[in-house]
C-alpha cells in the first residue's frame, strides 16, 4: 500500500493506493490563505501539519487496515513557497506562497542579472522563491539573519515526517537557485541572494527515497517500521506523474487555483523570453515546460464570492452548450499574471459591460477569460518549440462541461477527459512513493489513464472565439497603459 500526500493551497489531500495502483480511499484537511495586504498570500506551516494530520486521521477512520500496510509515501505540494527555519527548525515567519507578488521589485532586479535566466532557464518571477528571500532580507533583516534553512512547502512536511532536510529536482527548479539543465544548486545564484548551499536541502530525484517515516508517526498511524518517503514532486510534476504525462508530446491543462498548461520534454528546452517555465520533471533525465496563469478556479471563486452563488450554481446557469463570446471580456489577472506577461502589478478587468450584462453573462466572460489565458500559454509553449495535438484536462474546474468546451474551442485542440478516477497530484505522489519503495521502473508505473471522453472544439464557434481572443489580447496593453 502507498500513500500520496498533496499539500495544495486550499487543503492537504491524502490518497491510499495499492500495489496494483488502485485507489483505495482519500481524505482531505482544509487550508485557508491569509492575505494581510494586497498582493500578499501567506500560510502558517503549522496549519499544513494540522491539515495533513486531519486528512490522515480521516483516512484512518475508514481505512485503518490499508493505512497500516503503507510501505511508501510520496509528497507533492504547491510550489515556490518560502518556508524559513532557524537553527532549531523553528518557523521564522508565515510561508510566503507561490501567488504572493510582493517581491516584484526584487524579482525584476534579480532577473536583470543575466546569470539567472542563463542557469535556471526561467524568468525570475515574483512568485518564485529567490526574490522572496531578497524581500525578506530588505524588509525583515532580523529574520533573514536567522535563516538556517529555506524549504519548499512539501519539504517542510517531509521534515515533520522524517526529520530530514531534503528536496527533489522538480520543485527546486522553481526556486531560481537551481541549474535546471544540470539538476544541481547553483552556488553563484545563491550568493547573488546572500545565501549559501548549506541553507538548502540536499537534492535527490523525485523517484528516489528521501528519508523514512519517524517511528512516533508510524506508531500513531498504525504503520510498521521503515516506511520510505519518496523525493516526490512539485504539484504540477506530480500531477504529470499521475496523468502519465512523462513523454515528449504529452500535455495536460490543469484547472486548479492556478491554471497550468504542462508539456513533458525529453530534454531541457528553456525559452524564458516567452515566459514559459522550463523545469526538471520528477523522473530522472526528464524536463517539462509549462505556462502558468495565477487565477483559474480562483477567478470563478472570486466571482462566486462577489455574487453570493456557489461556483457550481454559476456554471449551471450557463447550461451545457457553448455560446459565442458576447461583448463582455474578462481578464483574470486578480493576482497579476505570469505567462505571458510576467506582470505582478496588473489587475483584472471586465470590459464591455452593458445593461444586459447579467450574472450569467459575467460568469460566461470569467470562464472565457481563463480559457483565453490558457490560450496565451499555448502560444507561449508554441514559441518555445512545443507542438501539441491534444491536451488532457484535470483539476476542480474540469468538472464544468461548459468550461472544458470553452477551453477546447479557445485552444482549437481536442481536450481528453480521463476515465473516472482521480489522477491528480496526490495519485502521482503515491506513484512516486511506490517507485521509491520498490525500485519499479518509473515509465512502467507512470502510465496514462484511459480517456473516457474527448471534448472537441466547437467548430462553428472557433472563428468567434478567435475574434474574442484577439480582443482579449488587445486589452492587456490598454489596461496596462491606463493604469500607469
Ligand atoms: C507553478 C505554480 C502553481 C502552484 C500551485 O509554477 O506556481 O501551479 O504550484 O500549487
Amino acid at each position: 500500500m502507498y500513500l500520496g500526500l498533496d499539500l495544495g493551497t486550499s487543503g492537504v489531500k491524502a490518497m491510499l493506493m495499492d500495489g496494483e495502483q488502485r485507489i483505495i480511499g482519500s481524505a482531505s484537511g482544509a487550508l485557508d490563505v491569509d492575505r494581510p495586504h494586497p498582493g500578499w498570500s501567506e500560510q502558517d506551516p503549522a496549519d499544513w501539519i494540522r491539515a495533513a494530520e486531519e486528512a490522515i486521521a480521516r483516512l484512518r477512520e475508514t481505512h485503518a487496515q490499508a493505512l497500516a500496510a503503507v510501505r511508501g509515501i510520496g509528497l507533492s505540494g504547491q510550489m515556490h513557497g518560502a518556508t524559513l527555519l532557524d537553527e532549531g527548525d523553528a518557523v521564522l515567519r508565515p510561508c510566503i506562497l507561490w501567488n504572493d507578488t510582493r517581491s516584484f521589485r526584487e524579482a525584476a532586479a534579480l532577473d536583470g542579472d543575466p546569470q539567472f535566466r542563463a542557469l535556471t532557464g526561467n524568468i525570475v518571477f515574483p512568485g518564485f522563491t529567490a526574490p522572496k528571500l531578497a524581500w525578506v532580507r530588505e524588509n525583515e533583516p532580523e529574520i533573514f539573519a536567522r535563516v538556517r534553512w529555506v524549504l519548499l512547502p512539501k519539504d517542510y512536511l517531509r521534515l515533520w515526517l522524517t526529520g530530514e532536510h531534503m528536496s527533489e529536482m522538480s520543485d527546486s527548479a522553481g526556486t531560481s537557485w537551481l541549474e535546471t539543465g544540470k539538476r544541481k544548486w547553483s552556488a553563484s545564484l545563491l550568493a547573488a541572494t546572500h545565501l549559501e548551499e548549506r541553507q538548502m536541502p540536499e537534492l535527490v530525484e523525485g523517484t528516489d527515497a528521501a528519508g523514512t517515516l519517524r517511528p512516533e508517526l508510524a506508531a500513531r498511524w498504525g504503520m510498521g517500521p521503515g516506511v520510505v518517503i519518496a523525493g516526490g514532486a512539485g504539484d504540477n510534476a506530480a500531477s504529470a506523474c499521475g496523468m502519465g504525462t512523462v513523454g515528449e508530446g504529452q500535455a495536460f491543462v490543469s484547472l486548479g487555483t492556478s491554471g497550468v498548461l504542462f508539456a513533458a520534454n525529453a530534454s531541457y528546452l528553456p525559452n524564458p523570453e516567452s515566459a514559459v517555465h522550463a523545469f526538471c520533471h520528477a523522473l530522472p533525465n526528464t524536463w517539462h515546460q509549462m505556462g502558468v496563469i495565477l487565477s483559474a478556479t480562483d477567478a470563478l471563486n472570486w466571482h462566486s464570492g462577489v455574487t453570493g452563488r456557489s461556483a457550481a450554481e454559476l456554471t449551471s446557469e450557463l447550461g451545457e452548450s457553448l455560446k459565442a463570446p458576447g461583448s463582455v471580456t474578462f481578464l483574470p489577472y486578480l493576482s497579476g499574471e505570469r505567462t505571458p506577461h510576467n506582470d505582478a502589478a496588473i489587475r483584472g478587468v471586465f470590459a464591455g459591460l452593458g445593461h444586459e450584462s447579467s450574472r450569467a453573462v459575467l460568469t460566461q466572460a470569467v470562464l472565457e477569460g481563463v480559457s483565453f489565458a490558457i490560450r496565451d500559454s499555448l502560444e507561449a509553449l508554441r514559441a518555445a518549440g512545443t507542438k501539441l495535438k491534444r491536451v488532457t484536462a484535470i483539476g476542480g474546474g474540469s468538472r464544468s462541461r461548459y468550461w472544458l468546451s470553452s477551453i477546447a474551442t479557445a485552444l482549437n485542440l481536442p481536450v481528453d477527459l480521463p476515465a473516472d478516477g482521480d489522477f491528480g497530484a496526490a495519485f502521482g505522489a503515491a506513484r512516486l512513493g511506490l517507485i521509491a519503495a520498490t525500485g519499479a521502473d518509473p515509465a512502467a508505473v507512470c502510465t496514462a489513464p484511459e480517456t473516457a471522453e474527448t471534448i472537441a472544439p466547437e467548430a462553428s464557434l472557433v472563428p468567434a472565439y478567435e475574434d474574442a481572443y484577439q480582443r482579449y489580447r488587445r486589452l492587456y496593453p490598454a489596461i496596462k497603459e491606463a493604469a500607469l
